[in-house]
């Protein structure tokens, strides 16, 4: 029989659709009588023999690394068009990409709209170690750099679409800026994916992902990853992550990284599907006088969303509303059949996330965050509109 070398993913949108490179990213030359795809390998130790650790590329120690893992950072990587590390979860992977770059002195600059826990880690973490934390509101961080206000900073990151208000930044523009003034930039694409949007393409040093959402999109797995550029100054990023992994701890289990691998071949089908009930859900709060705002960047009215065409891939199902005060959501909740009250977003399921119950962003008691899943759309829109309608209007 004839070899066949894998398919290669790693192209942007062109050649192969998102379906094809979904399913065989990170695949090996078939061997007959191999599976489709490799099992997990759980062992901690490996058998050494008489050569030296690590001899020939050889497995020593499952802590700095892993056959798995190195099937899912290729399959990651193809799409990120980076190197990826994988992480215990999303948080380990923006610690990692911070703390390798960051030193006592230097100035990150971050948003102010992106999740809590960046932020905490920023101002509660890395400040005690001498890191100045600068926080620019998200919509004017693409000024502040146009500015030159980026001088002095040693790394920015940034949060595109921003969680949970959904504001998109020009990665391309600050990416010019952030080279200009020498810095790094890390760009968190967990709301988008590694198919919605392409930072590094778009000139970001560094890509992360929080995996546990989308890329996963079960709800059954915590994951995260690091993929760093593959020229310039990326190598050595990748190197330093990956001491910083080795020596952290921060690895995932083989199974989360395997099960994750299995879960990202139908990551294409679950967004059209889940952006397909964000166009139509955003249709009716738009209408319904309970509902004062909302926003979902591929909304022809929305103010991201000519940015969010041009430099994004594809929509999701991530979308933000507004509602009169808690117990507007609470009721909603309980007057739906489909909405389940849950935090997180990207997996199967819909989900309402009252955002300030949690206490880390600046948003109204009424502010929720709706993740579409992937049920039928007719059946959501019937439940969204029969539980919209038990509340009062908020506007005529
Ligand atoms: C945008 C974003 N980044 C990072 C994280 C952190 O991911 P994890 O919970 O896997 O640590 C989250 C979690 O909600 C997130 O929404």
């Amino acid at each position: 029989m004839t070899e066949r070398t894998p398919v290669s993913t790693d192209a942007p949108s062109g050649r192969l659709g998102d379906g094809t490179r979904l399913v065989h990213a990170g695949d090996e030359p078939v061997v007959p009588g191999a599976p489709l795809r490799p099992s997990p390998v759980f062992a901690a130790p490996y058998h050494l023999g008489d050569l030296p650790p690590g001899a020939g590329g050889a497995d020593a120690y499952a802590r700095p690394d892993n056959p798995t893992l190195r099937v899912f950072e290729r399959a990651v990587g193809e799409l990120d068009g980076g190197d990826c590390l994988s992480f215990a979860s999303g948080m380990a992977a923006i610690s990692a990409a911070l703390m390798a770059v960051l030193r006592a002195g230097d100035r990150v600059v971050l948003p102010t709209d992106g999740y809590y826990s960046t932020r905490l880690l920023a101002t509660e973490h890395l400040a005690r170690f001498g890191v100045r934390v600068e926080m620019v509101s998200t919509p004017e961080i693409g000024e502040v750099a146009a500015r030159g206000d980026l001088e002095g900073a040693r790394l920015v990151m940034l949060e595109t679409p921003s969680n949970p208000r959904l504001d998109v930044c020009d990665i391309a523009a600050i990416a010019r800026a952030t080279r200009a003034a020498g810095a790094v930039l890390v760009v968190d694409n967990t709301t988008a994916t590694p198919i919605g949007q392409r930072p590094l393409d778009l000139g970001a040093d560094v890509t992360v992902g929080a995996d546990t959402k989308a890329l996963t999109g079960h709800s059954d797995v915590l994951l995260g990853h690091v993929s760093t550029a593959p020229t310039g100054a990326g190598r050595e990023l990748h190197d330093r992550v990956a001491a910083w992994r080795k020596h952290t701890g921060s690895t995932p289990g083989p199974f989360e990284a395997w099960l994750a691998h299995r879960s990202m071949g139908t990551l294409d089908l679950r967004l059209a599907r889940q952006a397909a009930n964000a166009a139509a859900l955003v249709e009716v709060l738009v209408e319904h006088p309970a509902v004062s705002a909302v926003r979902w960047p591929w909304l022809a009215s929305d103010p991201s969303a000519a940015l969010a065409s041009r430099q994004m891939l594809r929509p999701n199902g991530v979308v933000s509303a507004e509602f009169a005060d808690a117990e507007a959501v609470l009721h909603l909740v309980r007057s739906s059949r489909f909405f389940v009250a849950a935090t997180s977003f990207g997996g199967i399921h819909t989900t309402v996330d009252r955002r300030a119950q949690w206490g880390g962003d600046a948003v109204s008691e009424g502010f929720v965050r709706f993740s579409c899943g992937i049920e039928d759309t007719a059946d959501l829109v019937a439940d969204l509109r029969a539980a919209l309608d038990t509340l009062p209007a908020v506007r005529g």
